[in-house]
């Protein structure tokens, strides 16, 4: 089989005359490429249309069906941002492990004591804290910022300083970066209800 093709250019008067002649080997060359590219499209939109369904297809309902499949994804990140937030404290309570808290209280046990008597160290012993009023022991140097605050230590109020020490009282001298953890917390202060000998009733869940 022989394909001869010739391509003419002609230039002005007379001048130059190019005479091109494609031989078999070169179209084929030219054909093969076509071809490639071509199954390589072929090829690119099966890969694509398996990855990326169109709505529709390979399902045995219609495009609403896909459609609320990615609402629900949606719902269910916003499920997942839910879980993240805090729940109340009173329904962290209820459900605390006041065991859990002893260990987590182990984080505050390098400036604190936690038994009856126990001594000031870094900072005030912590026994009978639930309740109890602020800068409740008795000769520890306590900073302004405590003994500005009034009132008493509450659930609550221990949860709001434990979270984050600095910013619930600003210029506190317990230098410790709080408990990110909101279970933990709530651990936490159930164990600190243990070693108080008349803890207050905590928030209702
Ligand atoms: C690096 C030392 C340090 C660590 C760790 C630490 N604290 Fe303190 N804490 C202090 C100091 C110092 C004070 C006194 C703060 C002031 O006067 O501003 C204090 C004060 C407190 C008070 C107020 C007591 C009162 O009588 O008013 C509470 C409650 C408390 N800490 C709980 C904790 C708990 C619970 C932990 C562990 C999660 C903890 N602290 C970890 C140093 C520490």
């Amino acid at each position: 089989m022989k394909w001869l093709i010739s391509a003419r250019l002609q230039s002005g008067d007379g001048g130059i005359r190019v005479t091109r002649t494609l031989g078999a080997m070169e179209f084929n060359k030219i054909a093969g490429g076509l071809l490639g590219s071509l199954l390589l499209l072929m090829v690119v939109s099966i890969v694509g249309d398996t990855l990326y369904p169109r709505f529709g297809q390979g399902h045995g309902e219609g495009g609403e069906e896909a459609a609320m499949a990615y609402v629900v994804e949606v719902t269910e990140t916003a499920g997942t941002a839910e879980a993240a937030a805090e729940e109340p404290l009173g329904v962290r309570l209820a459900a605390a492990d006041a065991a859990n808290g002893e260990k987590v209280a182990k984080k505050c046990a390098s400036c604190h004591t936690f038994d009856a008597g126990g001594a000031n160290k870094v900072g005030p012993n912590l026994r009978d804290i639930v309740g109890a009023p602020r800068a409740h022991a008795a000769g520890f140097p306590y900073s302004d910022a405590i003994i500005g605050l009034g009132g008493t230590w509450g659930y609550d109020e221990l949860d709001q300083y434990l979270t984050s020490p600095k910013k619930y009282a600003p210029g506190t001298k317990m230098t410790f970066a709080g408990l990110k953890n909101a279970k933990d917390r709530a651990d936490l202060i159930a164990y600190l209800a243990t070693v108080t000998t008349a803890p207050p009733p905590p928030p209702a869940p």
